[in-house]
């Protein structure tokens, strides 16, 4: 098995308010295949607050990201 990727989303208010909600809920409907290759973290905020909403995928800050652009990202990360 290989290592999994890690995955932080900011569940900030300011990116919350920018979606990362959606980003949260469709992460949640990911195939198990690809959730257990995942390691999903909710962090607060990732001062960007203006550039939500924010995720990290494998040390990789992604800003003004939409359900999916992260999912293309986490699967472009686990090739
Ligand atoms: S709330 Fe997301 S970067 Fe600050």
């Amino acid at each position: 098995m290989s290592e999994k990727i890690s995955v932080e989303v900011c569940v900030g208010t300011s990116c919350h308010l920018m979606g990362s909600n959606l980003i949260m809920e469709c992460l949640d409907r990911l195939a198990d295949n690809i959730k257990e290759r995942i390691d999903l973290r909710y962090v607060q905020c990732m001062d960007r607050c203006g550039k939500g909403p924010n995720v990290r995928i494998a040390g990789v800050l992604l800003d003004k990201v939409t359900p999916e652009t992260v999912v293309e990202e986490i699967k472009k990360s686990l090739i």
